[in-house]
């Protein structure tokens, strides 16, 4: 079983929508012996369910999302065996309860292997902007979920 959490600040916009890309892409590549989860660092939306924006970019790609916020614990290191930050604030900060650096600690964008030029490695945090921001990380995720389910789990 490989397990796979997604972090990023409430738990609330980013890294429930990566759990359900995750979990739909896995779906359709018919990948079994994988499970996932997401977390926020924060505890201000702990037991809440995902930002109704996120529930709706899912829906409009006919994904489905059931989850309920909870908190990143140092427990979540040796229990999964990828954790992907949405930004560096939610690295450091992952950092910050473990400890130390984990070697399974990784930004979700570094496997935007395609934009060579990229040096921003950040899913921005839609939280206070419109929709727009929210299909916009839809397609920012989806990728680099595309990428890592190839090169590491297939
Ligand atoms: P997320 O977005 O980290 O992608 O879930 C946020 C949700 C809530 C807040 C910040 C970011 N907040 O400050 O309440």
């Amino acid at each position: 079983m490989t397990k796979v959490l997604f972090v990023c600040l409430g738990n609330i916009c980013r890294s429930p929508l990566a759990e359900a890309i995750f979990d739909h892409k896995c779906k359709l590549k018919r990948l079994t012996e994988i499970s996932s989860d997401s977390a926020g660092t924060g505890a201000y939306h702990m037991g809440n369910q995902p930002d109704p924006r996120t529930i709706q970019v899912a829906r409009e790609n006919n994904i489905y999302i059931h989850h309920k916020a909870r908190q990143f614990r140092e427990e979540d290191c040796t229990e999964f065996d990828y954790i992907f930050a949405m930004d560096e604030s939610n690295y450091e900060n992952i950092i910050a309860t473990i400890g130390y650096k984990p070697d399974h600690l990784l930004l979700l964008r570094k496997f935007e292997f395609n934009s060579s030029q990229n040096d921003d490695f950040n899913v921005p945090d839609p939280y206070y902007g419109g929709d727009d921001g929210f299909k916009d990380i839809f397609d920012m995720m989806s990728i680099s979920i595309e990428n890592f389910i190839e090169a590491k789990l297939k």
